[in-house]
C-alpha cells in the first residue's frame, strides 16, 4: 500500500511525465517529443506555450482569483461577453460561464427548463438527443450522449432522455448504428418523434453539429442543420447547440453552425474556448431566453463555485485575442483541406481505411475491415488501441473512438492539431499515420 498516488486516468500504469509543450509538441521528463495531433482531446486550439496567456493569466489571478459569481462581476467578464457575443450564432447572446463542457451542458438543460416553467409551460420536460454523440460524463450529459459503450455500465441510472437517428451517412441503415444519411428521412424522424411526445411536451433537442469523438467528424448532408432547426422551432422545442469540441474555430469557420448559416436557442462551447489553458466552457443563451428567465430580476437557480471565474474569462478573452490577431479560424480551414488531402493521399491504398471525413482541422479516418461491405474490425481485435499505440511509439498523438459501427464494433481515429501547426508538421502527421494504421491493424489482426 502507498502513502498516497495518483488514481490514473491512463490505461497504462507508468504513463510519461508531461513536462512542457510549445506549438504543436509536448515534451516529458526524458526529454522525448510528441507531435500533437489531437491537441489533447481536440483542444488546443491556439498551441501551446502561449507566453501571452500565461502572463494575462497570472496578472488576473495576482489582483483578483476570485469572487463568487452570486455577489460580484468582474472586468474580464464582462469584456469577455461583449467581445465573444458577435462571433456566437446565437441572436443577442448572454454567456453563463462555467468550468467545462459536461457543466455548460448540464446548465444549458437546467436553462431550458427555467425558461419553459416561465412561460407557463411546465409541460415541456421531453429532451431529444441523438444516437453516436457525446455530450459528457456527469449523469445529466452522459444521459444525453448516444454512445452505447460509455452509457453501458450506468444504464441503470439514465433513461430521462430519448433519441433519434445520427446523421451519419456512410452508417446509413446499417442494422446496429441508429444512423441515416437522408435528410428527408432524418427530418421526418424528428418531427414524428416529437408529435408521439404530445403536444407542448418536448423541451429541447441538443446535438453536436458535427459531431465529435463518437463519429470521427461526422459530417450531416448541408440541407440537414436548416431543416432540423424548423421542426425545433414549429414545436416550440430550444435548439442546443453542442460545440463544445467545434467551437472556436475547429472547423474552419468560427461554429460549425456557420458552415450553414444556422442560429441555436442555446449553444454549448468550453473546449477551444479557453485551448485548456484554464478550465473553461460556457452555455449562450438568446436574447430572448435570457429576458424570459430573468424577468423580474430574479436569478436563474442554479451556478457552481467555479462559475464565472474572472481568470477564466481573462483567459477566454486572450485565447479569442490571438484566434482573431492570427486569423487561426482562416488558417483552420485551409490547413485542414491541406491535412485532408495529405491523409487522403497517404492512406489511398490502405485497406483497412473505410472514410475519410470533417471540416476544418477536425479530420475523421473510419476503419473496416472490408472497404466494399463496410464491415467493422471485431472489437475483441482492439484496432483502434494497437493503433493508437502505434502512433505513439513513433511520437504522434491522435484521438479516437470505438463502438461507432453498431454500439460495440467500430474504430476511428480523429485528428484536430492546433491551428498553428506547419506544413512540415502536417506532412509528418499524414505520413506517420499512414505507418501506424498499417502497422496497428496488421497488430491486431495477428
Ligand atoms: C461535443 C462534446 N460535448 C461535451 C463534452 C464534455 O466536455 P468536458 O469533457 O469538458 O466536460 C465533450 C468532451 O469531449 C464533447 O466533445
Amino acid at each position: 500500500m502507498t502513502t498516497g498516488r495518483v488514481f490514473r486516468r491512463s490505461a497504462a500504469a507508468e504513463p510519461p511525465t508531461a513536462v512542457e509543450a510549445d506549438g504543436s509538441t509536448i515534451r516529458d521528463s526524458e526529454g522525448r517529443g510528441y507531435l500533437d495531433a489531437a491537441g489533447g482531446a481536440i483542444v488546443v486550439n491556439v498551441g501551446h506555450g502561449r507566453r501571452s496567456i500565461a502572463d494575462v493569466m497570472a496578472d488576473q489571478a495576482g489582483r483578483l482569483a476570485y469572487a463568487h459569481g452570486s455577489a460580484f462581476t468582474s472586468e474580464p467578464l464582462e469584456a469577455y461577453a461583449r467581445e465573444v457575443g458577435p462571433y456566437l450564432p446565437v441572436v443577442g447572446p448572454a454567456i453563463y460561464p462555467v468550468s467545462g463542457g459536461s457543466e455548460a451542458i448540464e446548465t444549458a438543460l437546467k436553462l431550458t427548463r427555467a425558461y419553459h416553467l416561465a412561460r407557463g409551460d411546465a409541460d415541456r420536460q421531453i429532451v431529444f438527443a441523438r444516437w453516436g454523440s457525446y455530450h459528457g460524463n456527469t449523469l445529466g450529459a452522459l444521459d444525453l450522449s448516444g454512445r452505447k459503450s460509455l452509457r453501458r455500465p450506468y444504464e441503470g441510472w439514465l433513461g430521462r432522455f430519448r433519441h433519434v437517428s445520427a446523421a451519419y451517412p456512410y452508417r446509413a441503415d446499417d442494422p446496429g448504428a441508429n444512423a441515416m444519411g437522408d435528410t428527408d428521412a432524418l427530418v421526418a424522424e424528428l418531427d414524428r418523434a416529437f408529435i408521439a411526445a404530445g403536444p407542448r411536451t418536448v423541451a429541447a433537442f441538443v446535438a453536436e453539429p458535427i459531431v465529435g469523438a463518437a463519429l470521427a467528424a461526422a459530417v450531416p448532408p448541408d440541407d440537414y442543420w436548416p431543416a432540423i432547426a424548423e421542426v425545433c422551432r414549429r414545436h416550440g422545442a430550444l435548439f442546443i447547440a453542442d460545440e463544445v469540441m467545434t467551437g472556436f474555430g475547429r472547423t474552419g469557420r468560427w461554429f460549425a453552425l456557420d458552415h450553414w448559416g444556422v442560429k441555436a436557442d442555446l449553444l454549448v462551447a468550453a473546449k477551444g474556448a479557453s485551448s485548456g489553458y484554464w478550465p473553461f466552457g460556457f452555455v449562450a443563451a438568446s436574447d430572448e431566453i435570457h429576458e424570459t428567465v430573468t424577468r423580474g430580476g430574479a436569478p436563474f437557480i442554479h451556478g457552481f463555485t467555479y462559475s464565472h471565474s474572472p481568470v477564466g474569462a481573462a483567459v477566454a478573452r486572450e485565447v479569442l485575442r490571438i484566434l482573431k490577431a492570427e486569423s487561426l479560424v482562416e488558417a483552420s480551414a485551409t490547413k485542414g483541406d491541406r491535412l485532408k488531402g495529405l491523409v487522403t493521399t497517404a492512406l489511398a491504398d490502405d485497406p483497412a481505411v473505410g472514410e475519410i471525413r470533417g471540416r476544418g482541422l477536425l479530420v475523421g479516418i473510419e476503419l473496416v475491415a472490408d472497404r466494399e461491405t463496410r464491415a467493422p474490425f471485431p472489437r475483441t481485435a482492439r484496432v483502434t488501441e494497437a493503433v493508437v499505440r502505434s502512433a505513439c511509439e513513433r511520437g504522434l498523438l491522435v484521438y479516437s473512438g470505438t463502438g461507432n459501427a453498431n454500439g460495440v464494433d467500430g474504430d476511428t481515429i480523429l485528428l484536430g492539431p492546433p491551428f498553428v501547426v506547419t506544413d512540415v508538421e502536417l506532412d509528418q502527421i499524414a505520413a506517420t499515420l499512414a505507418e501506424s494504421i498499417g502497422a496497428g491493424t496488421a497488430a491486431a489482426m495477428t
